[in-house]
């Protein structure tokens, strides 16, 4: 198997079928989905099935590939690509995976274009592996020492490819040092960081603590936190990041308490066309995920709600960003250009 490995991981490509675990059910149960092209590779992307903004990408890359493989023809990959990359619209992974592919198998014409459309999506993934290595290395190079971490939502092996983006730099921490210690916001309302990070952290033996997101600000103001690391989904040319609703405040405090705040990411999550974060696409999400939380009403029932998934953390406020290419600190033009010079 290609991208064998060992910890959890949350995609398995057979050579023709896509097999996901389904997230939405973690950690009750370890369903596998099999998905066979665009159209249920969408859904399972936006209903959070595939999460996270590397793992869209490879998984939407794999999605299209399956579609051409299906019925090879302009017509399937133009459609295909449309409804893949749609599928949700802040993490910018995914609309680089699919264009990526279209592009292999428009290079390659109507008899070769699904083995290309194929071998792309392959590629995609191995980057990915081997991005999530180098940032992990990066990463707990730059926060030696620091034994304290804080996270949000889920940026592990659930997210990415590999062992994760700004978790990997943590299980890398804690290999080198035992003493590090994670706090763990739950990241409300889909909770991946109280479903997904503590499962990722007991699997592999890292002490850790779960918190409500409201509590983690004022924690790292009384001082219980040497660094915050979270993942991104879009990161503009100014540096400014996209991420996990929740992420903003607590760059908030960490700036306050003058600790770091880290941002880890591969440089597939950079949006070279977008100039700063006033241009991000904000998913905004149906009401329910809010107004409920486990199928349990927790208000009144036509409540009125705004549920966007994501926020903006400007890039002043962030430390550094580690990609696998290298770090930019502070992120910002000159640093960001030079990693993808
Ligand atoms: O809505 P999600 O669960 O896809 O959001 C995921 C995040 O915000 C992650 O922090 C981000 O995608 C980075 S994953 C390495």
């Amino acid at each position: 198997m290609a991208h064998e490995r060992t910890g959890p991981r949350a995609l398995r490509w057979d050579g023709r079928r896509l097999h996901v675990l389904d997230q939405t059910v973690l950690p009750a149960r370890e369903d596998w989905l099999e998905l066979s092209g665009a159209q249920d590779t969408a859904a399972a992307i936006a209903r959070l099935a595939v999460r996270g903004a590397p793992l869209i990408g490879i998984a939407a890359g794999y999605g299209l590939a399956m579609e051409v493989a299906a019925l090879p023809g302009l017509g399937t990959l133009e459609d295909g690509w449309a409804l893949l990359r749609d599928a949700r619209p802040t993490a910018v992974n995914l609309a680089h995976a699919v264009d990526r592919v279209k592009a292999a198998a428009l290079a390659a014409g109507p008899a070769t274009m699904a083995a290309a459309a194929r071998a792309e999506a392959q590629r995609i993934h191995a980057e990915e592996d081997a991005a999530s290595a180098e940032i992990a290395r990066r990463g707990a190079e730059r926060l030696g020492g620091a034994r304290r971490l804080l996270t949000i939502c889920n940026t592990g092996a659930l997210a990415t490819g590999g062992r994760g983006s700004a978790l990997a730099v943590v299980l890398e921490l804690h290999a080198r040092d035992p003493g590090v210690h994670v706090l763990a916001c739950e990241t409300r309302p889909l909770l991946q960081g109280a479903r997904l990070t503590t499962w990722e952290l007991a699997a592999a033996g890292v002490p850790h603590a779960l918190v409500v997101d409201g509590a983690a600000p004022g924690l790292i103001a009384r001082g219980e936190v040497d660094a915050v690391i979270v993942g991104c989904d879009r990161v503009a040319l100014t540096g400014d990041v996209a991420n996990k609703v929740g992420t903003y405040p607590l760059a908030l405090a960490a700036r306050e308490a003058g600790i770091p705040f880290v941002v880890a990411g591969p440089t597939s999550t950079i949006d070279r066309a977008l100039e700063d974060g006033a241009g991000i696409r904000i998913e905004e999400r149906g009401p329910d995920e809010v107004r409920t939380a486990g199928g349990a009403l927790l208000t009144l029932p036509g409540v009125a709600v705004r549920n966007p998934a994501f926020d903006v953390t400007p890039a002043p406020l962030i430390t550094a960003l580690v990609t696998e290419r290298g770090i930019a600190e502070p992120p910002g033009r000159a640093t960001i250009g030079a990693l993808l010079a």
